[in-house]
């Protein structure tokens, strides 16, 4: 039997991976969850309730009625967002809270792509395709001050260099499902690549496993 085509792509903060999974989504039809999304919708509204990040209680209150349509919004796209993301993804109550979503979400008998930091490890383990999606951390905070001041923000290249410094130490620092690559993933260094040979790069790694679990 063929197995719904479920894409893993995890990687850290501006790697690439959102990129790449949109694509990925697109070549082959399939649904995606950015699962990013999640916890930093939860930041934010911990934020919004003048709640504190390191409330694990608070965090998971909100995780649990997490309404997934409503993500996706400019406020989660900040600098702010992702680092209060980054903070709340700490939280053991938080990730249980939102891990039946999203292997509800890989069990589509569509398939589906989804990214993150532990889909490969924890939320879709059986995936036919696995891709770890890396950069340096000069290049990734080039792409995301990019991304930030384009949509408005004031920050510098230095700065947010150290974010993602921290954010890296962190993700995959953490005790419950840190940022770390599945054994069977695909290694993909997007450093030196552009937005099309990453693509055309990922979609290779997926054909490739795709007609390894036909078999
Ligand atoms: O991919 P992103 O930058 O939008 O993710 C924001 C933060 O959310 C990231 O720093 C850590 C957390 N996260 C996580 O812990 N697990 C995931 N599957 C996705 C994101």
């Amino acid at each position: 039997m063929i197995r719904p085509l479920v894409i893993a792509v995890d990687g850290p903060a501006a790697s690439g991976k959102g990129t790449i999974a949109a694509g990925l989504a697109q070549a082959y039809g399939l649904p995606q969850l950015d699962t990013g999304l999640l916890y930093r919708a939860v930041g934010v509204a911990v934020l919004a309730k003048g709640g504190q990040l390191a409330d694990a209680a608070a965090a998971s209150e909100i995780a649990k009625l997490l309404d997934l349509s409503s993500l996706n919004q400019p406020a989660h796209r900040t600098r702010a967002a992702g680092e209060a993301a980054s903070q709340v993804a700490v939280h053991p109550a938080v990730r249980l809270a939102l891990l039946e979503a999203q292997q509800a979400f890989a069990r589509q008998p569509s398939g589906a792509v989804i990214d993150g930091r532990d889909i490969g490890t924890v939320i879709a383990p059986d995936a036919v395709a696995k891709l770890f999606v890396t950069a340096s951390p000069e290049i990734r905070a080039q792409r995301r001050w990019k991304q930030l001041t384009g949509q408005g923000e004031t920050v510098s290249l230095a700065d947010v260099l150290e974010d993602i410094r921290i954010r890296d130490a962190r993700d995959s620092g953490r005790d419950s499902a840190p940022l770390t690559r599945a054994e069977d993933a695909i290694l993909l260094d997007t450093s030196r690549m552009t937005i099309e040979d990453a693509a055309d790069a990922a979609r290779r790694i997926v054909e490739a496993a795709r007609i390894r679990s036909n078999g």
